[in-house]
């Protein structure tokens, strides 16, 4: 397959990006799959309505069909068609959110989005995402989009264009560049189908955020726990690198001098670099261990880069205190690593 591509950076409100918005409406229209830019990591959108466009998705991933995707919209206009029992509350951290970095899962009103959307529940995610150039094609396309996040399934998510033409070009009908993902980590999911609600998976917008808006309105019941599979999509592995990548679970001395460092990546806080042996390589996670953001905004990125570094034949990446603001950081590092934590003493 001949796989277009566009590039929208520099165009608004051209006439190269009214016809590129014009061509993409027409390939959704008739079946077709686009892997757009937003907020969190790229994705790879079909319409929502149409069975065989996204048994495509399915397809394009190597993903199972029973893993449930994401319907995003631009304007709330759109849920009317689709979900029902949208409470107060839930309009509420959607006027604080959206559009933003979270899914709410809703309940489904049948008979208007195909079936395999939802993977046969009676549930539907549902995201209006932030970037300027995802959303404009939203806006013009003007159709529900499902997108899971645009890799093929069990590599790391996208969040460059590179990232996304490594995986699928050849495999769907075009491709978005629209610069690297500012936040870098895919949404959070509040399933809101039952109250209290739960996060079925941590993202940048917080629980504390969360209860801020609405107050004790989250059960944390099994969701802390996060080797626990919650979202059907997390029983999968997910997320993992080729290069076997390890947690060091605290580090405040340089490893062994003795072992032979030269494959070996660390992946620490700029403000850890002092502890990284001479041969070793250091990629730099973040400024330091406050700067979480920096550090959720490059997770992927670095996982992409290790598989690209031929040289590099394993990584340890320094991990945070589980809290508030690193749950889901924490959450996607325990998948890439498999679960594989060490102490650094014994490094
Ligand atoms: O940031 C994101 O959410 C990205 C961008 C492209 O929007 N999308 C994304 O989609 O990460 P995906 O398909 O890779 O992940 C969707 C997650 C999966 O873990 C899936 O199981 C869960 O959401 N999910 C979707 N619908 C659900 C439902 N009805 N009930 C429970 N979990 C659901
Ligand atoms: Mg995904």
């Amino acid at each position: 397959m001949n796989t277009k591509i566009w590039d929208l950076r520099q165009e608004h409100q051209t006439t190269e990006e009214l016809d590129a918005l014009k061509e993409m409406k027409r390939i959704f229209e008739n079946d077709g799959l686009i892997a757009l830019p937003t907020e969190t990591v790229y994705g790879l959108g079909a319409d929502a309505r149409n069975e065989q466009a996204i048994h495509k998705v399915y397809e394009a991933k190597g993903r199972p069909s029973d893993n449930p995707l994401i319907v995003h919209i631009h304007t709330l206009d759109q849920l009317e068609a689709f979900t029902s029992g949208i409470t107060e509350e839930i309009k509420k951290l959607m006027k604080a959110f959206w559009p933003g970095p979270i899914s709410f899962i809703l309940p489904l009103k049948k008979g208007y989005l195909c079936h395999s959307v939802s993977g046969g529940l009676d549930s539907i995610a549902v995201r209006m995402p932030s970037h300027p150039i995802g959303r404009r094609i939203l806006q013009f396309v003007d159709l529900p989009i499902a997108a899971p996040s645009a890799n093929l399934s069990g590599r790391p998510s996208p969040t460059t264009f590179d990232h996304v033409y490594r995986d699928l070009n050849g495999r769907v009908d075009g491709i978005v560049n629209g610069d690297q993902s500012e936040v870098g980590l895919e949404s959070t999911v509040l399933d809101c189908t039952q109250f209290p609600f739960r996060i079925a998976r941590p993202g940048s917008v917080t629980q504390s955020m969360i209860e801020d808006i609405i107050p004790n309105c989250i059960t944390t019941q099994g969701t802390l726990d996060i080797d626990k599979p919650i979202a059907p999509g997390m029983k999968y592995k997910h997320y993992a690198p080729d290069t076997p990548v390890k947690i060091i679970e605290v580090l405040n001395q340089p490893p062994s001098s003795d072992k032979d460092w030269s494959k070996t990546a660390f992946i620490l806080p700029r403000s850890k670099q002092n502890l990284v042996p001479d041969e070793a390589t250091f990629i730099a996670l973040c400024k330091d261990e406050q700067d979480i953001k920096t550090a959720n905004h490059k997770l992927y990125q670095i996982l992409h880069q290790l598989d690209q570094d031929e040289h590099i034949e394993q990584a340890y990446i320094l991990g945070f205190p589980i809290n508030d603001q690193t749950t889901a950081i924490m959450n996607r590092m325990m998948k890439a690593a498999d679960q594989v934590i060490v102490k650094g003493e014994k490094l």
